[in-house]
């Protein structure tokens, strides 16, 4: 079976607490949960992994090159800022795909600006959890046409 990561940045440990108005009341812990299911269905292992820091973010990145074959990455209020982040999904091989829960794209002008999807292989925004459901799709179907099947 195919070994995908999830990784979430700053501040969604917070999930369910965190301005539910925009970001949902479902935690995190109900999230992955959710997407460990959806990846089982799929025929993908879901590891997922949360921090606020930012080289733990790095090193993540960095490790998944020995054992995942894609990533579904919300870096959070770092999407806006982080050059070191951008380098680290470029410096990757496998496919990353950037999700958000809220539309960043509808709120401060900032949040429509992210430094990490030019090396991303798209972005998914504005579903809440399905933005991720979204991704774990995508990147089924990302994996298996490397692989050669339809
Ligand atoms: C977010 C959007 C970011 O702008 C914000 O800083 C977050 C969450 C989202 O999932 O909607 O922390 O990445």
């Amino acid at each position: 079976m195919k070994e995908v990561l999830i990784l979430h940045g700053p501040n969604l440990n917070l999930l369910g607490e965190r301005e539910p108005e925009i970001y949902g009341a479902m935690t995190l812990a109900e999230l992955d949960e959710r997407l460990l299911q959806e990846g089982e269905a799929l025929g993908l292992k879901v590891h997922s992994t949360q921090s606020n820091q930012e080289g733990a973010l790095i090193d993540a990145l960095h490790e998944a090159r020995g054992w995942a074959s894609g990533v579904i990455f919300n870096p959070g209020g770092y999407t806006h800022t982080s050059v070191a982040l951008l380098d680290a999904v470029a410096a990757i091989e496998i496919p990353v795909v950037e999700v958000h829960l809220s539309n960043v794209h509808a709120r401060e002008d900032f949040r429509g600006r992210s430094l990490i999807a030019k090396a991303c292989v798209g972005q998914i925004a504005g579903f809440g959890w399905r933005s991720y459901q979204l991704a774990l799709h995508v990147l089924k179907g990302i994996l298996d046409q490397e692989e050669g099947a339809t």
